[in-house]
């Protein structure tokens, strides 16, 4: 089984409802587990998440950034960090706020780097920009265009019922997406600790 922790932050439940998004899509990939960790759990005891073959980092943008109660989580992994304990295990993100970009990209980014810190590999979101053309409609996937990973937009002044349906579905390819690719890395991990990788060879320029 490959399992997938989808770590996440919400102040009033959007991004937590494309937390559920990320996992159900995980979680539709055969063989594959998806556990939704809040981040001030993930906070309070960090290594519960040494386990996972995957984690999926999702928050709100606040104030241009990842929200505050993310950030907590993310200062608390310092320890693992440290001892490079993520090292290799496959990582990813999303992120979700009231303007069409709202600064969202930064926030992706900053998720992008945490998990460059821990030697992580970053999976992007790996579709087309839905969003770009005179015939693009808002009910396309990845109707907001991001590369890094998955974006949404929420309206601030409704709940979750007003995500639109096109961002929970890029949340979901998200999740489906982190889920083949772990799947595909652990198959390759246990084909090197079994002897079965090819071995390394240098060509030169001229060579075949
Ligand atoms: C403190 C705070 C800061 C915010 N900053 C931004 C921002 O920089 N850009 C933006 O587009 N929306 C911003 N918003 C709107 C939230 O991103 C948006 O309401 C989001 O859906 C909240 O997600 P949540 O329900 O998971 O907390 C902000 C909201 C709050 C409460």
């Amino acid at each position: 089984m490959t399992s997938i922790g989808i770590v996440y932050h919400s102040g009033f439940g959007h991004t937590a409802a494309l937390a559920r998004a990320v996992a159900e899509g995980a979680a539709a990939v055969p063989g594959t587990s998806a556990r939704m960790v809040f981040a001030e759990d993930a906070a309070a005891d960090p290594a519960q998440l040494d386990g996972f073959d995957a984690l999926v980092f999702g928050c709100p943008t606040y104030m241009a950034g990842p929200s505050a109660g993310f950030k907590e989580f993310i200062d608390a992994t310092s320890g693992i960090w440290l001892k490079q304990r993520w090292k290799d295990k496959i990582g990813a993100g999303f992120t979700n706020s009231g303007g069409y970009s709202g600064d969202k990209l930064n926030t992706l980014v900053q998720l992008m780097l945490f998990a460059m810190q821990h030697g992580m590999v970053w999976v992007g979101l790996g579709l087309p920009d839905g969003g770009s053309s005179s015939t693009s409609t808002a009910d396309n996937v990845n109707r907001l265009g991001s590369y890094a990973g998955a974006m949404a937009k929420s309206d601030v002044d409704l709940g979750i019922e007003g995500i639109p349906e096109s961002d929970v579905a890029t949340a979901e390819a998200l999740g489906n997406r982190v889920a083949l690719a772990a799947h595909r890395w652990r198959q390759s991990g246990e084909a090197s600790a079994n002897g079965c990788a090819s071995a390394p060879r240098v060509t030169e320029r001229g060579e075949q």
